[in-house]
């Protein structure tokens, strides 16, 4: 299902674009993704894991648009990416009603809101998309913007794995959450 670009405020005051990606994007969501992943505590890759191609990073994006039960987010301000969220529908018969996400940004754009604008957009999809009735995520137990944020738009905690991440030597629990959007 399409997505109508739409603008938000934040809380300093900054507007934001948000809108669908589209695969001509590709080399600039690979910087970035460049931009970000790497010094956030709590995204589960290690350096140098992520190095698609513009080819590779082209088919994916092709995917989420063409899958109707799949979402992939860009924020811009100014005319820069600086967040994103991919909703990944099950492409399965049985699963296709569920979609799992992420979600990430740049450092300097933490804690304005901005986790708050691109979800609830990303929320506000899934509510209308005919297809979707679950969307759920994994989250690092200690990532307490993320779960403040999960539970602020009505995710509720349905499960933890001691231990599961595993991340320059140290663990960390996981949380699952799930929303009903149906
Ligand atoms: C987790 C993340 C998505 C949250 O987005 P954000 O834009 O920082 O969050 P918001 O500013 O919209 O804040 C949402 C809520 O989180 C809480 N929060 C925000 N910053 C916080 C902080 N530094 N510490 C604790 N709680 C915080 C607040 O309750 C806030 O709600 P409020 O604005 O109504 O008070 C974002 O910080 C991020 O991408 N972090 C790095 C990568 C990551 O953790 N991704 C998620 C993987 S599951």
């Amino acid at each position: 299902m399409k997505f109508k670009p739409q603008k938000a405020v934040l809380k300093n005051g900054r507007e934001v674009l948000l809108r669908h990606v589209e695969v001509s994007d590709a080399q600039r969501v690979i910087d970035f993704v460049h931009g970000f992943v790497y010094d956030s505590e709590y995204v589960p890759l290690s350096e140098g894991e992520f190095n698609p191609t513009i080819a590779e990073e082209e088919q994916i994006l092709s995917n989420y648009v063409e899958r109707t039960n799949s979402l992939f987010l860009v924020a811009e301000i100014d005319g820069k990416l600086v967040a994103n969220i991919n909703v990944d529908g099950n492409q399965r018969k049985i699963l296709r009603h569920t979609a799992v996400f992420g979600m990430g940004m740049h450092k300097e754009w933490q804690s304005c809101g901005l986790g708050t604008a691109i979800l609830s957009a990303a929320i506000d999809w899934g509510r209308k998309n005919p297809e979707l009735e679950i969307l759920f995520l994994q989250v690092y137990a200690d990532n307490e913007a993320g779960i403040a944020l999960y539970q602020k738009m009505g995710f509720v905690e349905h499960g933890r794995i001691p231990n599961f991440f595993k991340q320059n030597g140290r663990y960390h629990d996981e949380i699952s959450m799930h929303l009903s959007v149906k």
